[in-house]
């Protein structure tokens, strides 16, 4: 007993935080009564960063910058228009991993993962989500019972956004943080309990 006791807690020591992709944060974050975090998002102007790469005018500059892929398989345009690029996160797949189906002809929880990291979401800027995606540590961090930073989520400050908007992105604007937080942003309602 002792030391299945142990095996399973060096199962939880071992566990590292993991990027799970959009689609779960949405299961709860689309009520309008809390804030509809996810409709917020999905109007706003991260959701569109892996589309981007895909228009003329990214195939123009990857040209111009003499990348051998296109954009959206390039590392260079990946690591901002994409979630968690190179630490974890989002991976160029193949086709046939995109197909790839279960018995019941639904896509697998690998290619629904994949496809909830392909462009700038929730975990780009609150942190990869595996061990605070549950309600009971979710709701413990909201009323102040457990440490955020501890189950992965990121105290978000202007080094967050810093990370992507910067110099070394091809069609650099100045970043002023003050404004550019207010249009992204998605509070809970005032009367939220
Ligand atoms: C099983 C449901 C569930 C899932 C899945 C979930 N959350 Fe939450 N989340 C909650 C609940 C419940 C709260 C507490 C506030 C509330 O009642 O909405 C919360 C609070 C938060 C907060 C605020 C924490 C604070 O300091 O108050 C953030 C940020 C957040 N979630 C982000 C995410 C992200 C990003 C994902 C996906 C990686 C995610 N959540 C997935 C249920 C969930
Ligand atoms: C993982 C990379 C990444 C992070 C982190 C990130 N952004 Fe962005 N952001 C982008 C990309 C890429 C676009 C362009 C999307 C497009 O046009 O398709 C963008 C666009 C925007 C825009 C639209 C206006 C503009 O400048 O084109 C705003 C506003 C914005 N981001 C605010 C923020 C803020 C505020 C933060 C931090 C709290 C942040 N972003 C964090 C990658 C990121
Ligand atoms: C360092 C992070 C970063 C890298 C690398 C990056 N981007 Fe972006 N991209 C951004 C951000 C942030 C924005 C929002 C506008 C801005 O401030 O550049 C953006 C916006 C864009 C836009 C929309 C331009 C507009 O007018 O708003 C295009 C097109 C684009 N990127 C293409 C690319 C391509 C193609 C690559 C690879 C060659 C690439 N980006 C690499 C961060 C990056
Ligand atoms: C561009 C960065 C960015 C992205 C992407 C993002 N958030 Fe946030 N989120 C923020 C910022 C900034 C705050 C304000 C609180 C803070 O500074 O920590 C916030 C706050 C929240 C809160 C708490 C609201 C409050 O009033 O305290 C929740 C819940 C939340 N986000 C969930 C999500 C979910 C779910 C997604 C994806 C659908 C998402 N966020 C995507 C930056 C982001």
């Amino acid at each position: 007993m002792k030391i299945i006791l142990l095996i399973f807690l060096s199962f939880l020591w071992a566990q590292d935080f993991e990027y799970i992709g959009i689609n779960k944060c949405k299961t709860c974050h689309k009520s309008e009564k809390k804030g509809a975090q996810f409709k917020k998002w999905e109007a706003g102007p991260h959701a569109q960063a892996f589309e981007t790469l895909k228009s003329e005018e990214s195939i123009a500059i990857a040209k111009k910058a003499g990348l051998t892929k296109s954009p959206w398989e390039a590392d260079q345009c990946l690591k901002c228009h994409s979630t968690g690029y190179g630490m974890g996160g989002y991976e160029v797949k193949d086709a046939a991993f995109w197909e790839e189906k279960t018995e019941k002809g639904k896509p697998t929880k690998a290619v629904k993962r994949m496809g909830g990291l392909q462009t700038v979401g929730c975990e780009s800027c609150h942190g990869p989500g595996s061990l605070y995606k549950k309600k009971k540590v979710m709701t413990a961090v909201y009323k102040g019972e457990t440490d955020a930073v501890s189950v992965g989520l990121w105290r978000i400050d202007e080094g967050t956004c810093k990370q992507c908007h910067n110099e070394s992105s091809p069609t650099y604007k100045p970043f002023d943080y003050d404004k550019r937080y207010n249009e992204i942003l998605h509070p809970y309602p005032d009367d939220m309990e």
